[in-house]
């Protein structure tokens, strides 16, 4: 990526980074919310990242709530109207599960999708409708689902026969009939990286169709008195651009979906097609037109209902990053520079893997600026190193900055979902706070860690 540079009077006092990009020649990769003010600071939602790092420090989390609430809306709107009303968006919190989130998921009238108790506790902790929520998970423990067939959770998304009979069991020591959704495996590439792709036959995940295992499946849980079969589920992965492997994956579940009406006598009510949807982190990442993508998927779903004689069914879709990814940004400050002459340019910052473990994880790629500086010439590349005691701790490799000096603002974009969420406290790092922006006020929707919080259960007396 290329940052031109610009003379102040060249600039306006407000201007849209992207924009900037664009009229400079260069590839614009950011989003419209982000702008450089008259200081030359970076803003997300019109704020002055530079000031709330001062006020909140770092390494901090920023979110813009009113672009998280845009998503679900866009969300809502676009499933209502390609699939129907009956029709639900849950917001899979793995993504970035906190009280707040799941407050707006709540306002917003949308689903949320839980995949263990501590989510469902998240959840349950801001009085969500335990009707609108899917109980995922590959190997859901017996206290959780009695936990969660306690609450009343309204569908367990099921992915092994032996918990269809845990389910079962549980739901009849309470006297209840357990609605249920069989995760099935569609065997589709999603063309994406080998960790998120989740459709395949060889999958940890749901039972293959490709097999007859989902047909097996199916079979025994009509077989169950106290489960209540409602339909079928597949999530073939995340952080996906190519619209094909969506809408064969949404053909393939209509056509078994089919398949068990003739075969079994059972007709789905429900199909879900999980999430996955991906958002831009570098240049080269387009963003995805939602509502296009949907009319696209469900054109391709209702072709195939419609072929094999199918009547009306609701479909779920479970959308994670695509409704807080490109919302979050995080701010760190350079606490060292190092040239290694003729090799490399490190710089040290105050987080790292432990508030984004994604590169390590899985060589993610970033856009960083210097917040403090955001409109400068990135002409020099960096390999970002966080604060652990492991080499593998980076945030990036030869990301161009302008020339760093110790205690310039890093800010690293699209880090509003599985940030905070796979946050850890390698080396004992608290984890930062996440502090919402709307109408031009901020306010934490999770305060910063204290060392006494993180080590709570080493003390006795807490
Ligand atoms: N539904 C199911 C069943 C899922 O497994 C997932 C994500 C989602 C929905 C939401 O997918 P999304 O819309 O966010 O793509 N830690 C990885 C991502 C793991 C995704 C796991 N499942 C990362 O940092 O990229």
């Amino acid at each position: 990526m290329h940052i031109a540079n610009y003379t102040m009077a060249m600039k306006p006092p407000w201007y849209n980074i992207k924009q900037y990009y664009e009229k400079d020649g260069c590839d614009g990769v950011l989003y419209d919310n982000l702008t450089i003010n008259e200081k030359d600071h970076l803003c997300m939602a019109g704020m002055d990242t530079v000031e709330l790092a001062q006020e909140y420090g770092t390494p901090l989390y920023l979110m813009d709530e009113e672009r998280i609430i845009n998503r679900m809306r866009t969300y809502k709107r676009a499933m209502s109207k390609h699939f129907g009303g009956t029709s639900l968006p849950f917001y899979a919190s793995k993504a970035l599960c906190c009280r707040r989130i799941i407050e707006l998921a709540k306002a917003e009238d949308m689903g949320v999708d839980v995949v263990s108790a501590g989510e469902l506790f998240v959840a349950e902790s801001v009085g969500f409708p335990m009707n609108k929520i899917c109980f995922h998970g590959s190997s859901k423990t017996r206290a959780e689902i009695d936990y969660a067939v306690g609450l009343g959770v309204g569908f367990f998304i099921c992915d092994s026969e032996e918990e269809l009979r845990r389910i079962d069991a549980s739901a009849a020591v309470r006297g209840v009939r357990q609605s249920i959704i069989l995760r099935v495996t569609p065997g589709i590439d999603p063309h994406t990286f080998a960790a998120v792709a989740t459709g395949l036959i060889d999958s940890k995940f749901g039972l293959p169709i490709p097999t007859g295992q989902a047909r097996e499946f199916t079979r025994t849980a009509l077989s169950l008195k106290n489960i209540e079969l409602r339909g079928f589920h597949c999530h073939i992965g995340s952080q996906i651009f190519d619209k094909q492997p969506l809408c064969d994956a949404a053909t393939v579940m209509a056509g078994f979906a089919a398949d068990m009406r003739d075969e079994l006598g059972y007709s789905a009510e429900i199909i879900d097609l999980g999430g996955g949807f991906g958002v831009p982190y570098v240049e080269s990442e387009a963003e995805i037109d939602i509502d296009d993508t949907i009319r696209l998927v469900a054109e391709h779903y209702k072709a195939e209902m419609s072929r094999r004689g199918f009547g009306d069914t609701a479909v779920f879709m479970e959308p994670g990053r695509s409704i807080v990814g490109d919302s979050g940004l995080t701010l760190y400050e350079i606490q060292d520079v190092k040239v290694i002459p003729g090799l490399k340019n490190y710089v040290a910052i105050d987080g790292g893997m432990t508030d984004n473990p994604r590169y390590a994880l899985y060589q993610s790629q970033y856009t960083m600026l210097l917040a403090n500086r955001a409109g400068e010439r990135a002409d020099t590349l960096y390999t970002v190193g966080g604060r652990c005691c492991e080499s593998g701790d980076m945030l990036g490799e030869d990301i161009p900055l302008p020339a760093a000096r110790v205690g310039d603002m890093l800010a690293v974009m699209t880090t509003g979902a599985y940030n905070y969420s796979m946050a850890s406290h390698y080396n004992c790092v608290p984890k930062p706070p996440i502090v919402m922006l709307k109408d031009g006020k901020s306010y934490a929707a999770v305060r910063r860690e204290s060392f006494h919080e993180m080590l709570a259960c080493q003390f006795d007396d807490t």
